[in-house]
C-alpha cells in the first residue's frame, strides 16, 4: 500500500517539442499552437527524488508519483496500472538462439494493454482540470482504456473507431458505458470526427499526442525497465509503433533518469520502430524513403496509424538512439503472435507478435546480435483479437 504521505509532483511546465516556447501547466491544452507539435511536459530536476525512495511504494505506475504531472493525489484515477513483468522469452531462445530475450508483458494492463497507462494519467489530469467528457479517436485498444478510466472518474466518454475493427474492441467502450461511433476508414478518419465533436460539445480531445498526459503515463514503461532490471538497461528495445507516444514516452523516461542521476546515460537502449507493411509511413519516414499515401488496415490495429501526429519525435528517438525501423508482414506478424502464446504460455497481441518477427529479420540482417539483451514490449494480449487466430 502507499503511504499516506501527500506525495509532490515536480511538473512545472510544458513546451512545444519543435520550438521549446513554454505553456504553463494550470489550464488544460490539447497540442502547441505555435508550431502545431505535440507539446511536452517539463520536471524541475533538482528535486531530490532518490531511487531508493521507491522502496515499499504501491505495485503500479504511479510509485513514479513526483516524476508525474498529477498535482493532488484526490484526482488520481487509478485501476492498478502498470508494474507490469519483464519475463524470460524462454522457448523462442532456444529456438533461435538468443542469450538474453526478454517481454514486458503489457497484455496484464486493466484493459488488456499499455493504453491504460496513458489514460491513467491523462483523465486523472483531466478531472483535475475539472473536464467532464472526453472523446477519443482509436485503433481499438485506447477506446476501450479511455472508456474504464471515464467511467471510473464518472466522466462522459466518446470514442470513435474504424467500423472494421473487431466487435471485442467495441464491446468493451459500450461495456464501460461510453458512446461508440463507427467510421468507414482508419484513425486519421476518426480523429477527424473527433475534432468536429470536440467543437461541437467541448468534449476535451485525447487524441494521440494532441494532448500532453498520455506520454507522461506511457514513460512509466521506461522507469520500470530501468527498475525491474535493476538499472542496467537492454541494449535493444523493440516496440510495435502506431502513433508512437510509448517509443517516445520511454525514450523521455531515459532522459529523466539521467538527469535525476538514476540511470547512466553512457548505454542506452536502441530503439527499434516495428510496423506492418501494410501500414508503414513511420519506417519509410525514419529510414528517409517517401512515404506514399495508400496506408491500409492491419490485423495489428493499433499499428494502423497512416499519420502520426508525433512522427519528428519518432525519428527523433530513432536516431538518437542509433535504432533501425522495419516493417513485418501481416502473415508473419499473425503468425509469430500465435505461435510465441503457444510456445511461451504469454498471451501476445499481433503488435507484441510483430516486435518477435521484427527482431528475427533485424538478427538475420546482423542489425541485432542474438548475444544482446533484447527487450520486446507486448504491448496488449491477445482476447481481442481471438477471431485472427485459431
Ligand atoms: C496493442 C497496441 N500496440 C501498439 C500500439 C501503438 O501504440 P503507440 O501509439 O504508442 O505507437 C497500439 C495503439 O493502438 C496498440 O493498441
Ligand atoms: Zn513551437
Amino acid at each position: 500500500m502507499e503511504s499516506a504521505l501527500q506525495l509532490h509532483s515536480y511538473a512545472v511546465d510544458l513546451s512545444c517539442s519543435r520550438c521549446g516556447e513554454k505553456y504553463e501547466i494550470n489550464s488544460p491544452h490539447n497540442y502547441a499552437a505555435c508550431c502545431e507539435k505535440p507539446l511536452v511536459v517539463n520536471y524541475s530536476m533538482n528535486n531530490g527524488f532518490d531511487k531508493k525512495m521507491l522502496i515499499g511504494r504501491e505495485q503500479s505506475m504511479w510509485r513514479y508519483t513526483e516524476m508525474l504531472p498529477l498535482m493532488d493525489e484526490k484526482n488520481k484515477v487509478s485501476l492498478g496500472e502498470g508494474m507490469t513483468p519483464i519475463l524470460p522469452v524462454n522457448s523462442y531462445s532456444q529456438k533461435f538462439g538468443f542469450d538474453q530475450l526478454f517481454v514486458k508483458d503489457e497484455g496484464l494492463n486493466p484493459t488488456g494493454s499499455f493504453k491504460s497507462r496513458g489514460m491513467s494519467m491523462a483523465i486523472s489530469k483531466a478531472k483535475e482540470y475539472g473536464v467532464t467528457e472526453c472523446v477519443v479517436p482509436t485503433a481499438g485498444n485506447a477506446g476501450g482504456a479511455m472508456s474504464a478510466y471515464c467511467a471510473a472518474a464518472g466522466m462522459k466518454s466518446t470514442v470513435i473507431m474504424p467500423r472494421h475493427t473487431p466487435k471485442p474492441f467495441q464491446d468493451e467502450c459500450r461495456l464501460f458505458g461510453s458512446e461508440l461511433l463507427l467510421v468507414d476508414g482508419l484513425i486519421d478518419k476518426c480523429g477527424e470526427l473527433a475534432v468536429s465533436i470536440q467543437k461541437e460539445t467541448g468534449a476535451f480531445n485525447m487524441s494521440t499526442l494532441k494532448e500532453p498526459y498520455r506520454l507522461e503515463g506511457k514513460k512509466t514503461m521506461g522507469y520500470e525497465i530501468a527498475e525491474q532490471m535493476n538499472w542496467g538497461l537492454p541494449d535493444v528495445i523493440v516496440y510495435p509503433t502506431g502513433g508512437g507516444t510509448g517509443l517516445i514516452g520511454i525514450w523521455k523516461a531515459f532522459q529523466e533518469m539521467i538527469a535525476l542521476g538514476w540511470i547512466d546515460g553512457s548505454h542506452l537502449p536502441r530503439m527499434v520502430v516495428v510496423q506492418s507493411l501494410n501500414c508503414s509511413p513511420m519506417v519509410h519516414y525514419v529510414n528517409g524513403n517517401e512515404a506514399h499515401e495508400s496506408y491500409g488496415e492491419s490485423k495489428a490495429n493499433g499499428l494502423a496509424v497512416p499519420k502520426a501526429f508525433g512522427k519528428d519525435l519518432i525519428k527523433q528517438v530513432v536516431q538518437e538512439s542509433n535504432g533501425s525501423a522495419i516493417a513485418v508482414s501481416e502473415e508473419n506478424l499473425l503468425k509469430t503472435a500465435q505461435e510465441l502464446s503457444r510456445a511461451e504460455g504469454i498471451s501476445f497481441s499481433p503488435e507484441g507478435g510483430a516486435t518477435m518477427a521484427g527482431l528475427l529479420e533485424l538478427t538475420a540482417l546482423g542489425v541485432i546480435s542474438k548475444k544482446e539483451k533484447i527487450l520486446l514490449i507486448n504491448t496488449g494480449n491477445a482476447s481481442k483479437y481471438m477471431d485472427h487466430f485459431l
